[in-house]
C-alpha cells in the first residue's frame, strides 16, 4: 500500500486533496514496472468477455469516433499510425499482477474502487477534452503523456456535436504537465482534462465510483418498500386552519418526520450501502469455477483460500463480535472477525481459518462464498 503521494503523506492527500483538487505525483511509483505491455492489451480487447473500445480522433465516419470492442485481430491492422486510443476495462479481473497494484490504492474504501483501464495509444492518441465523475489515479505507465487540466464541468458544459463520446466544446486548459512512466495524476470527480499520447504510451487509470443522489434515492427506496405495509401512512398534524388549503409548515414537517422513519434507519442504510457498492462490474459473467467439496480438506493440507478477483468485499460492524458481511451484493451475518479476514483481502490459511470452520455459522458462510466462486482453492 502506498504510505505517501510523492512527498505528501496519505493524510494530507485525504484532508487537502481526496475528492477536493486535482494532485500531480512525480515519481509516485519509483521503478514502475507495467503488469502488462500493448501486446497484452490488445490480446484482452479481443476476448468477448473484457469491456473494451477504441477511440479515433479523425475516424472514417467523422471526429471523435468510438469502436465498441470484443474487436477482430484485423481491426488492429487498420487503425491509422497515430491517433487513437485503446481502453480496456477491469484489467486486474484478468491480470493478477493488475490486481496486485490496485493494492497500492488501500487506503481508500476498497469498496469504492471500481476497476483498473488501462489505454495504450500512439503518438497523438487522445480521448478527447472531457470530464468523468469518477475519482481517478492517472498513472504513466509507459511513454509520456501530455495531460491538460482545466475547470470543473457538469452535464451543461456545451458538447462536439455528432459523437457518442462526451467530447467538451470548450476546454480551458489551467495546468499542463507531460507525465513520465511512474508519474500519477490524482483528479477529483468532474475536473475537465485531456490526455494526449506523445509516444507509443500507456495509461493506467485506477477509478472509484459513487453513486448519483439519483441512484440512491432510487435503489434506496427499492429496498425500503419491501419493509414497509401500506397501512404505514403519512399523518396529519390536526392542527387549527386560518384556511383549509393551506399546506402548512408542520405537514412539511410531518412528511420529513415520515420518510426519516422510512428512509433512515440505520440497518437499512447499512445494508443498502454494503449491497449496492459491493454489487459486481459485470454480474453477468459467472465465476464459480466448480468448486471441489473436499475444499477444506484441501486448505488443511496447505491450500490457500482467494478471493475471486471479480467479486467484491465489505463488511460492517454490528456488535461486539458481530458484522453484516456483503458479497457482490448479497448480505450475511457473520462474525467480526471472520468479516476482517476476508475484507482484509488476502489469502488466508487453514491456521487463520480454523476456529472460523469449527464454529457452524462460520463454516456456512465460508462454505456458501466457496460454492458460489466469491472464494476458491489456490
Ligand atoms: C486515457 O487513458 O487515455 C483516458 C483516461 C481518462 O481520461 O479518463
Ligand atoms: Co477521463
Amino acid at each position: 500500500m502506498l504510505t505517501h503521494l510523492g512527498t505528501i503523506s496519505i493524510e494530507t492527500f485525504l484532508r487537502d486533496y481526496w475528492q477536493q483538487k486535482p494532485l500531480l505525483v512525480r515519481n509516485a511509483f519509483p521503478d514502475f514496472e507495467s503488469p502488462l505491455t500493448p501486446d497484452e492489451l490488445a490480446g484482452l480487447a479481443l476476448e468477448e468477455d473484457v469491456e473494451s473500445r477504441i477511440v479515433l480522433e479523425n475516424g472514417s465516419e467523422g471526429p471523435w469516433q468510438l469502436l465498441n470492442g470484443p474487436f477482430e485481430e484485423s481491426a488492429f491492422s487498420q487503425l491509422p499510425e497515430t491517433h487513437w486510443t485503446l481502453l480496456v476495462q477491469a484489467v486486474d479481473q484478468w491480470v493478477p499482477e493488475a490486481q496486485e497494484f490496485l493494492e497500492q490504492f488501500k487506503f481508500l474504501p476498497s469498496w469504492r474502487l471500481d476497476d483498473l483501464m488501462v489505454s495504450y495509444a500512439p503518438q497523438g492518441g487522445s480521448v478527447g477534452p472531457h470530464f468523468d465523475f469518477y475519482d481517478v489515479f492517472l498513472i504513466q505507465g509507459h511513454g509520456q503523456r501530455r495531460w491538460q487540466v482545466g475547470p470543473k464541468a457538469d452535464d451543461d458544459s456545451p458538447r462536439v456535436a455528432n459523437t457518442k463520446l462526451r467530447i467538451l466544446k470548450n476546454f480551458k486548459v489551467e495546468h499542463e504537465w507531460v507525465l513520465e512512466p511512474g508519474d500519477m495524476l490524482y483528479l477529483p470527480p468532474q475536473y475537465s482534462h485531456n490526455g494526449v499520447a506523445l509516444n507509443d504510451c500507456l495509461t493506467y487509470s485506477v477509478g472509484f465510483r459513487a453513486p448519483s443522489v439519483g441512484e440512491i434515492i432510487d435503489d434506496l427506496a427499492t429496498d425500503a418498500i419491501s419493509h414497509h405495509k401500506d397501512h404505514q401512512r403519512y399523518t396529519d398534524p390536526g392542527e387549527p386552519l386560518a384556511n383549509s388549503g393551506e399546506i402548512s409548515p408542520a405537514a412539511i414537517e410531518g412528511l420529513k418526520a415520515t420518510l426519516q422513519k422510512a428512509l433512515l434507519d440505520e440497518g437499512l442504510l447499512r445494508n443498502w450501502l454494503g449491497r449496492y457498492m459491493t454489487a459486481r462490474k459485470y454480474p453477468e459473467l459467472d465465476i464459480s469455477q466448480g468448486a471441489d467439496a473436499d475444499w477444506a480438506e484441501q486448505l488443511y493440507s496447505g491450500a490457500l483460500l482467494q478471493r475471486h478477483p471479480a467479486s467484491r468485499f465489505a463488511y460492517s460492524q454490528t456488535g461486539a463480535d458481530s458484522a453484516q458481511l456483503f458479497v457482490d451484493g448479497e448480505a450475511v451475518a457473520t462474525s467480526l472477525s471472520l468479516a476482517e479476514l476476508l475484507c482484509g483481502g488476502d489469502a488466508l490459511d487453514w491456521q487463520q481459518l480454523q476456529n472460523h470452520l469449527a464454529d457452524k455459522g462460520g463454516r456456512n458462510v465460508l462454505e456458501q462464498l466457496v460454492e458460489y466462486g466469491a472464494l476458491y482453492l489456490d
